[in-house]
């Protein structure tokens, strides 16, 4: 099988067994220390974990294995990482599961070579300053395709003396190589390959529909829309479709690489329901989506631009319909097509908590680069709508 390499927005290696040619090409290069594999328990109990550090063992590479990742990661989880990093010698750290594993190797890498606390480098306070020492390589090995965050340079931790989900950013931490391996994905549940794949797609989408000029990210966030529309159902209904499984991990790339552009007001929405109610975020997004969209287009329509209108209007082509007033209901139908049926209020929102789910939603950042500006109020009728 043809591994495939593109080298953007960094080293890419994609095709089934690109995990294989991944170790190869590292073990060639002869790291001066072992590699840290940083995963969680539960790719632990699947065998992936261990699979993917067969695989580097056997290419002769050398690696140490931390599994205390959370799947929302705590400082803690990182201090621990950046212990065992230094005590082991290594010399990089390969991260391999969904968003929490990488996010926590990056952060080992800034806390292995540099004094904490990690709050000490929180980007909304300019922290990456601090981050003056050269830092070790993270690799990243995706097993969802959702996230994107191999493609990302930054990382969220819960510090442990704020007590708040904090960004830590640096170019540095681009993992060096980004690793789309299918056979990774294959065994995903059917209902996990839908939420991190809608995921990707709200990505993509809001990206496209985000304020600012960036016509490189608008035309990633188009590809990334059709690939989704495409293949996640088609992952869905042939769950060993390499091919299938192969795009997705693609779309979610590309998902994270067009949202350096900017995201919207239904990741801010969607952020308060996974704290208050534990909704996987992905699905949080795929049940916002129509409603919000469609809340936007009719108490909104004075603030679309007729650009706006144009972009709507696109997306809607993208999958199968033809105006801007038919977007909602295509991604319904998009959701419907992948198996999501259910609802917020099934899934515990409460019409009582609107006000503070609202105030929560206000206070994220996500919405600043929506391309109509949300108020507080605004997020009450929005959350309304979702009921
Ligand atoms: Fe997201």
């Amino acid at each position: 099988m043809t591994i495939h390499q593109f080298n953007y927005p960094t080293v890419m290696l994609y095709g089934p067994g690109a995990v294989a040619e991944f170790a190869a090409r590292l073990a060639g290069n002869k790291p001066a220390g072992p590699l840290l594999l940083v995963t969680d328990p539960g790719l632990v109990r699947s065998g992936l974990a261990e699979s993917v550090a067969d695989t580097l063992s056997r290419a002769g590479l050398s690696v140490a294995i931390y599994t205390d990742v959370h799947p929302n990661p705590i400082e803690a989880d990182v201090v621990g990482g950046a212990a065992r990093f230094r005590e082991s010698g290594a010399a990089g750290l390969v991260a391999v599961g969904g968003g929490s594993p990488m996010d926590v190797a990056k952060a080992i890498a800034v806390l292995a070579t540099h004094e904490g606390p990690l709050s000490r480098f929180d980007d909304g306070k300019g922290g990456d300053r601090f981050i003056d020492q050269p830092l070790p390589p993270v690799y990243a090995i995706p097993t969802t395709a959702g996230t994107g965050s191999e493609v990302g340079r930054s990382g969220v931790i819960i510090c442990a003396d704020t007590r708040v989900k904090t960004v830590i950013f640096h170019p540095d931490l681009l993992p060096r190589i980004a690793v789309l391996d299918p056979e990774l994905t294959v065994r995903l549940p059917a209902n996990i390959t839908a939420q991190t794949g809608m995921d990707a797609f709200t990505h993509c989408l809001e990206a496209y529909l985000a304020r600012g000029f960036h016509p490189m990210a608008d035309a990633i966030a188009l590809g990334g829309m059709e690939i989704v529309a495409e293949y996640l159902p088609r992952a869905i209904e042939q769950p060993d479709d390499l091919d299938a499984r192969g795009q997705m991990l693609v779309a979610a790339s590309m998902g994270a690489t067009a949202f350096q552009k900017g995201l919207g007001v239904i990741h801010s929405m969607a952020h308060p329901l996974s704290t208050r109610y534990g909704i996987h975020h992905g699905l949080a997004n795929a049940l916002l989506m129509p409603p919000v969209l469609r809340w936007q287009l009719d108490e909104k329509r004075d603030q679309f631009t007729d650009d706006l209108l144009r972009r709507y209007q696109r997306i809607a082509q993208l999958i199968g319909r033809s105006s801007a007033d038919e977007l909602p209901r295509a991604i319904a139908d998009l959701c419907a097509e992948v198996r999501i049926s259910v609802t917020l209020p099934k899934l515990g929102m409460q019409v009582e908590d609107i006000p503070s789910l609202a105030e929560e939603a206000h206070a994220d950042i996500c919405h600043h680069s929506n391309p109509i500006a949300i108020s507080r109020d605004d997020l009450e009728r929005a959350y309304a709508h979702c009921m």
